[in-house]
């Protein structure tokens, strides 16, 4: 199989060529590929977009202006200018605003809101406003409304009731998204474009009838014709056999387990309708507007429906949202996860944090507030990933709606409080990084990420419930950040060979091109680490023959006859003196060139392989077959970080986040410290601090809870 390289990745999946790409069949390549490397690119270099710089890290934040007096604003941006900030996204939800009927248009306030900001230096981020449409839209045009799983409508009154794949709606938007465009496309104070929010965070799945006329469009795009359908979906299972496109559904509500296959594209067809959304309004705008154009995106440990992998190309820069999620066992790890796999969507790029908050969210079941210091380690954590702006949602917190509880920067204590003073206090740190901006992270380690693997992974009657692709993919992140060394995301198939180790959790579903990726890294000598119930499917859910873990069987050397997953809270003891246990997973594994490293020590399996290592080519090959608790994931992890020569930053733990920034080209690299324990802690470095003002040399004390940055000597200690 020819390697694909990372354009043509990353072309496989334009939303309306995905289909020309599957397995076997001829590539397309759209518009000029993007240039992809992990390390010191140049943000000048992407061609085909409009590329968004700054020459300093930004403060901003989401500004809902229409829910204030005009009195109110004034003191907003006299606040802002006293706070940093610099970009303010409107206009997010605006459409009720600016187009109060169907055919009128009133921009007045917004005329305003924009000149205010600019009066006052500070940028715009403008919301095209179509987020979510105004009650006469869908009173006048009720087919616009999605329609659940069930067949029930979701109605207006929340947010975001509209079906991606209305044409009604996209009609609708366009000509709102044209006005807008026409009206501010050459304002002096716009900065940025922010296109609809969040796309898909509400509706991403639509099972109405529309979308099934658009799912049967898409399908028949991608199969060709109705017995290729069949093939790929296994229809002759359960009589399930299409005898022509008009018979086939979205998945709705079934009796029992609906085709995974069916399922498997549903994901795909209402990923990439969101993603035409985004197109068409970016479309709408560049044929008025040379400034920039994203939208924001939701890197978070609950968004599974759109991939982004085929999304990132498409905007100029990567923006993204995140929220600290308290239903997580380790919400920093996620966090870090998180602001790794953004600056991979980014290809290494600066990429900029659109929403995060102060402190509480108001959508989790319990929304905890934050400690003190703990907005700016959050703040901090992902700047030192890559961030070159850190906007909040929102500005001022709002009295009513369903966000009155939600914190702000501006809180409803106001100017007296606590969070106003950290808020300053991180304007100040950006201030005094001007030479950050355009400064990039590199790793020797790459982590793969799919997100169709979430798809495909976690449908139902799998081997186990316990076990989730997420939650794995979180536990080899988590053990990697805890042994100190810094992870880029890519997806299954990009170029590995600047890494030194590769990380592959429980890819479940894995195309033959990808494997081979690997498997020729591997060959090459590269290392990698991969965990059960890998290489089991291929992109249409069908079982890779010969046994697993199926493709990548020559790669790490050993067969297994039978997966055996452990009914919750069995722990089964590791053999041998170092310790360790296993939870939720094992498996009958058979020795076929590696050797084992680890036995399981009791229960059925006794006696055979937990994790074996495989030499292959002129590398290696680790295999976790089973779930390790975190201390033994971690202690795997840090044996086979030394055996790829690795090296962690020192000082770097599960408390301690030590990550670096380099300067493309001549400037400063930077160095981020986030003592997130109860300890003061020390670090080598050398250079100045810039979070106190203090020289540093040879090394840097850190104290409990704080953040600190080091821009470098020349000449570190070594
Ligand atoms: C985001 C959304 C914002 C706001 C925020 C609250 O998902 O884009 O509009 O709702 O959540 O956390």
């Amino acid at each position: 199989m020819p390697r694909l390289c990372w354009w043509q990745f990353c072309a496989r999946s334009q939303a309306t060529d995905r289909v020309a790409l599957r397995e076997g069949a001829t590539m397309v390549q759209v518009g000029t590929p993007p240039v992809w490397s992990r390390r010191r690119v140049d943000p000048a270099e992407a061609p085909g977009r409009t590329p968004w710089r700054t020459d300093h890290p930004l403060l901003g934040c989401d500004y809902n202006p229409e829910q204030w007096p005009r009195e109110v604003w004034h003191e907003d941006v006299r606040l802002m200018r006293e706070a940093g900030v610099e970009l303010v996204a409107v206009n997010v939800f605006g459409w009720a605003e600016i187009q109060p009927a169907p055919d009128r248009l009133d921009f007045d306030r917004l005329d305003e809101v924009l000149d205010l900001l600019h009066e006052h230096g500070i940028g715009v981020n403008l919301g095209t406003g179509t987020a979510s449409p105004p009650p006469w839209l869908t009173t006048a045009y009720p087919e616009v409304l999605p329609v659940a799983e069930d067949g029930t409508t979701r109605w207006p009154g929340g947010r975001q009731a509209w079906c991606p794949s209305s044409p009604v709606f996209r009609e609708l938007s366009l000509a709102l998204v044209d006005a807008v465009a026409s009206r501010y496309g050459q304002h002096p104070g716009l900065r940025l474009w922010h296109v609809s929010n969040e796309l898909g965070g509400h509706n991403s799945l639509c099972y109405c009838d529309v979308s099934a006329e658009a799912f049967r469009r898409w399908l028949r795009a991608r199969y060709g014709d109705v017995a290729a359908l069949n093939e790929a979906w296994g229809t002759s299972f359960w009589s399930q056999r299409y005898g022509s496109f008009e018979e086939v559904l979205p998945p709705r509500l079934t009796l029992s387990t609906p085709n995974p296959g069916q399922a498997l594209d549903f994901h795909r067809f209402s990923s990439d309708e969101l993603l035409a959304q985004h197109r068409a309004e970016a479309a709408a705008i560049r044929a008025r507007s040379d400034v920039p154009v994203t939208t924001n995106l939701m890197v978070t440990a609950h968004q599974r429906d759109m991939d982004y992998w085929d999304w990132a190309p498409h905007l100029d820069v990567i923006a993204n949202d995140h929220y600290l999620d308290h239903r997580l066992a380790d919400p920093a790890a996620e966090l870090a996860f998180c602001a790794d796999l953004t600056r991979g969507l980014a290809q290494g790029r600066p990429w900029i944090l659109m929403e995060h908050s102060t402190g509480a969210v108001n959508w989790q079941p319990v929304n905890i507030a934050k400690q003190p210091g703990e907005l700016l380690r959050s703040s901090v954590a992902h700047l030192a990933r890559g961030a070159d702006a850190l906007c909040f949602f929102q500005w001022r917190a709002s009295r009513q709606g369903a966000e009155k509880f939600h914190s702000a920067m501006l809180p409803h204590a106001g100017t007296g409080s606590a969070t106003w003073r950290e808020v300053l206090e991180l304007g100040r740190i950006l201030r005094a990084l001007p030479d950050l901006a355009g400064t990039q992270v590199s790793a020797d380690v790459a982590l793969v990420f799919s997100y169709e693997n979430q798809w495909a992974a976690d449908a139902p009657n799998r081997p186990s419930e316990l076990v989730t692709h997420l939650q794995q993919v979180h536990q080899a992140y988590a053990a990697l950040r805890a042994a100190g060394v810094g992870v880029d995301v890519v997806p299954p198939g990009a170029p590995l060979e600047d890494y030194r180790l590769v990380v592959v959790p429980h890819l479940y579903l894995v195309r033959d091109t990808e494997a081979a990726v690997l498997q020729d890294y591997v060959a090459a000598g590269g290392h990698v680490l991969v965990t059960f119930f890998s290489g089991i499917v291929d992109e249409d859910d069908r079982v890779h023959p010969g046994g697993y873990p199926g493709a990548f069987r020559d790669l790490l050397g050993v067969g297994v006859e039978e997966v055996h997953p452990l009914p919750e809270g069995v722990t089964l003891r590791l053999a041998g003196g170092t310790g360790g246990t296993v939870r939720r997973w094992t498996e009958q594994v058979r020795l076929t060139g590696a050797r084992a490293h680890r036995l399981l020590g009791e229960g059925p399996l006794a006696g055979r392989p937990a994790v074996t290592v495989h030499e292959h080519g002129a590398g290696r090959a680790w295999y976790a077959a089973a779930d390790l608790d975190p201390e033994a994931q971690r202690a795997l992890v840090e044996e086979v970080l030394a055996g790829a020569g690795v090296q962690p930053e020192p000082g770097a733990g599960p408390l301690v986040e030590v990550v670096r920034r380099h300067a493309v080209g001549p400037g400063p690299d930077f160095l981020f410290v986030l003592n997130h324990g109860d300890r003061t802690v020390t670090v080598p470095a050398r250079g100045t601090e810039v979070c106190t003002g203090t020289a540093v040399d040879p090394t840097l004390e850190v104290p409990a809870g704080a953040v600190r940055i080091v821009r470098l000597a020349d000449e570190e200690p070594s």
